[in-house]
């Protein structure tokens, strides 16, 4: 079956959209990472499965870095450049179908980084080189203030929680359950919104 238009994307075609992406694409490299983007993606839904969390937590995990493909969504979104703020791309081509704390997740995973660095100590040593190096161009820990206006979010919990995933989920030497495994979490959760 050929993949729906994304102009066509309704609740019941932006699962299987989101397959067919994984499935084409999936084994891009995730910029200086030991595994691709979609190794990376599944490794984290994994760790938040494995962990207990909800359905939505887990849909969060599984779709943070979303926003590197977002031209699929939206064939003017690399003309615009969003692929440099790949987060806030990829929140905002989900949050049609997604409850705001996945679309939350997915847009601060970058910045949750960030907080981190500001308010744990121990976050920092645990950084990948690549994360490292990155954290630079995003523009390095919080001030104060951002610190403050940030814990203001509602959905803080799921968004580090997220993040820490998003760091651990690069092990070159595991192999994560394929999308299919979680396509029925992303069913329920777009059904439940
Ligand atoms: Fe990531």
């Amino acid at each position: 079956m050929p993949a729906p238009s994304p102009d066509s994307l309704n609740a019941d075609t932006i699962v299987p959209f989101i397959a067919d992406i994984f499935a084409r694409r999936g084994a891009e490299e995730y910029l200086g990472e030991p595994v691709t983007i979609s190794e990376h993606m599944l490794q984290c839904a994994e760790l938040a499965e494995q962990a207990g969390a909800d359905d939505a937590t887990i849909a969060a995990a599984l779709l943070h870095d979303i926003g590197h493909f977002t031209h699929e969504f939206d064939a003017d979104a690399a003309e615009q450049g969003v692929d440099s703020h790949h987060e806030h791309a990829g929140a905002r081509v989900i949050e049609r179908f997604f409850p705001p704390i996945v679309t939350d997740c997915v847009r601060y995973h970058v910045d949750a980084k960030r907080f981190l660095c500001a308010t744990d100590p121990e976050y920092f040593a645990k950084l990948s080189d690549a994360s490292v190096l990155s954290l630079k161009l995003q523009g390095g820990p919080m001030n104060d203030d951002e610190v403050r206006a940030f814990a203001a979010n509602p959905h803080l919990p799921a968004i580090l929680q997220v993040r820490i995933w998003d760091d651990i989920g690069k092990d070159p030497d595991h192999a994560a359950p394929p999308f299919a495994h979680f396509a029925p979490v992303l069913e329920r959760v777009v059904r439940s919104v």
